[in-house]
C-alpha cells in the first residue's frame, strides 16, 4: 500500500504532481481566464462585498493560510488575518455577520479548529472550509467550502495536503479577484496557465532528491537549524523547520529572513546549517543581503534557488535548485526540497518517519 516507497511519507511527496492536479482539476480555464469552484458558487456576493477575511487553522495548515494571506490580499485586495484557531477561540475575537471566516484542515476534525468556527459561526460570520476529509466535521460545520482532493494523507507529517490546500486557497483568491475585478482578464489567462504547469514543475523539483539526500547525510547530525524566507517564501520557511522538527527532532526555527538580525543572528555558527529560500523573485536582492550577513559569520548555507542562478550559487554552501515560476506559485515548488531534506535526515536518524513520537495525525483534543 506504500506503492514501493520506503515509508508513506515518501510516497506522498511524489504523489503531489498529481494531488495539485487533482485539487485544480475542472476548477480552472486558462483560455478563459476563468475559475470555477462550485462549493462556493453562491456565496459570489458575500466574497465581493467582504471587509475583511479571517483564516483560521492549527500547524501546516497555519503556514498554507500565511500564503493565503498574501494571495488574497495581492490578487483580491480584501484584507485577510490569519490566527492560530486556539488563540482566536479563547479571545473575545470582533467578528459581524460581513466577515468570511476561511477554515483549513487536512482531517477536518482539529478540535481548536471546529471550536473557532463554531464560535465564528454564532457571531453570524460565514464559514467556509478547506478540507481534505470528505464529510469530516468541518466541512459539515461550515456554510460552505471546497475540497482538496489530495486523496488520504497517511504521515503524521503533512505534505501533499499542504501543497493542495495552498492550491485552493490559490484558486479562492483568483476567483474571489475575478469578482471584484481586482484583476486584468490577460493576468488572470496568464496566471492560469502557469498554474496548470505547476504539477510538471513539481516533478522537476523533486528530481534534486539524491543531491538532497547527499546535504542530508553531511547534516543529519546537527542541534539546530535556522530556516528564512521573505515574502511568501516565509510561510514556507516555517514549514520546512516545522517538518524538520517534528520528524527528526531537530530543533529548528523558522524566521522572516530581515529578523533575523533582531535576535536569531546571536545563533549563527559553523555548526547551524541556515536554510534559505533564495529564488528569483521581488525580495531576491533583500535575500542576497541576508546570506552575505550569514556567510559573514561563518554560518552554513543551505539556498533553495532558481534554476541557472549563479549570485546565490557563489556564496552559498549548498545550492538546491528549482524550477522558475511566477511568484504567486513559489511555495508550492520550495516546499518540495523542504520536504525531502527533513524526509532523508529523519530516515538517515532513525526515527518513526510516519509515526514520529508524541504526533497524532488529527489532534481531536485541544
Ligand atoms: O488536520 P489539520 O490540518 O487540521 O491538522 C493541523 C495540524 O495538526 C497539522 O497540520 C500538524 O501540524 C501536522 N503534523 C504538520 O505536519
Amino acid at each position: 500500500e506504500k506503492g514501493g516507497y520506503e515509508h508513506f511519507m515518501l510516497k506522498e511527496i511524489y504523489e503531489q504532481p498529481r494531488s495539485i492536479y487533482d485539487c485544480m482539476r475542472g476548477r480552472i480555464y486558462p483560455l478563459e481566464g476563468k475559475v470555477q469552484l462550485g462549493g462556493i458558487k453562491e456565496y459570489t456576493e458575500k466574497f465581493k462585498n467582504a471587509q475583511r477575511i479571517i483564516i483560521v487553522a492549527c500547524g501546516t495548515s497555519w503556514h498554507a493560510g500565511l500564503v493565503g494571506e498574501y494571495l488574497i490580499e495581492e490578487y483580491a485586495r480584501i484584507p485577510v488575518e490569519v490566527e492560530y484557531a486556539s488563540e482566536f477561540r479563547y479571545r473575545n475575537p470582533i467578528i459581524n455577520e460581513n466577515d468570511i471566516v476561511i477554515a483549513i484542515s487536512q482531517s477536518g476534525e482539529t478540535a481548536d479548529t471546529m471550536a473557532a468556527i463554531e464560535m465564528a459561526k454564532e457571531k453570524g460570520a460565514t464559514i467556509f472550509g478547506i478540507c481534505n476529509v470528505v464529510g469530516a466535521s468541518i466541512p459539515r460545520l461550515s456554510h460552505a467550502g471546497i475540497y482538496t482532493h489530495a486523496g488520504p494523507e497517511i504521515g503524521v507529517a503533512s505534505t501533499k495536503a499542504f501543497t493542495a490546500q495552498v492550491t485552493a486557497l490559490t484558486l479562492m483568491a483568483f476567483y474571489m479577484a475575478e469578482t471584484k475585478g481586482t484583476i486584468a482578464k490577460s493576468k488572470l489567462i496568464g496566471l492560469l496557465s502557469e498554474l496548470e504547469r505547476i504539477p510538471k514543475l513539481v516533478e522537476k523539483a523533486l528530481q534534486s532528491d539524491q543531491y538532497i539526500l547527499s546535504i542530508a547525510e553531511k547534516f543529519k547530525d546537527v542541534r539546530n537549524a535556522l530556516f528564512l524566507g521573505r515574502g511568501s517564501g516565509f510561510p514556507v520557511a516555517l514549514e520546512g523547520a516545522l517538518k524538520l522538527k517534528e520528524i527528526s527532532y531537530i530543533h529548528a526555527e523558522g524566521y522572516p529572513a530581515a529578523e533575523m538580525k533582531h535576535g536569531p543572528i546571536a545563533l549563527i555558527d559553523e555548526e547551524m546549517p541556515v536554510i534559505v529560500i533564495a529564488t528569483k523573485n521581488s525580495s531576491y536582492e533583500k535575500v542576497i543581503s541576508n546570506i552575505q550577513e550569514v556567510k559573514a559569520r561563518k554560518g552554513v548555507v543551505i539556498a533553495i534557488v532558481t534554476e541557472g542562478d549563479t549570485e546565490v550559487t557563489k556564496m552559498a554552501d549548498y545550492s538546491i535548485e528549482i524550477p522558475h515560476t511566477d511568484e504567486a506559485f513559489l511555495p508550492l515548488i520550495a516546499t518540495i526540497p523542504l520536504q525531502l531534506l527533513s524526509y532523508h535526515i529523519a530516515v538517515l536518524r532513525g526515527s518513526n518517519v510516519d509515526q514520529p513520537r508524541n504526533l497524532a495525525k488529527s489532534v481531536t483534543v485541544e
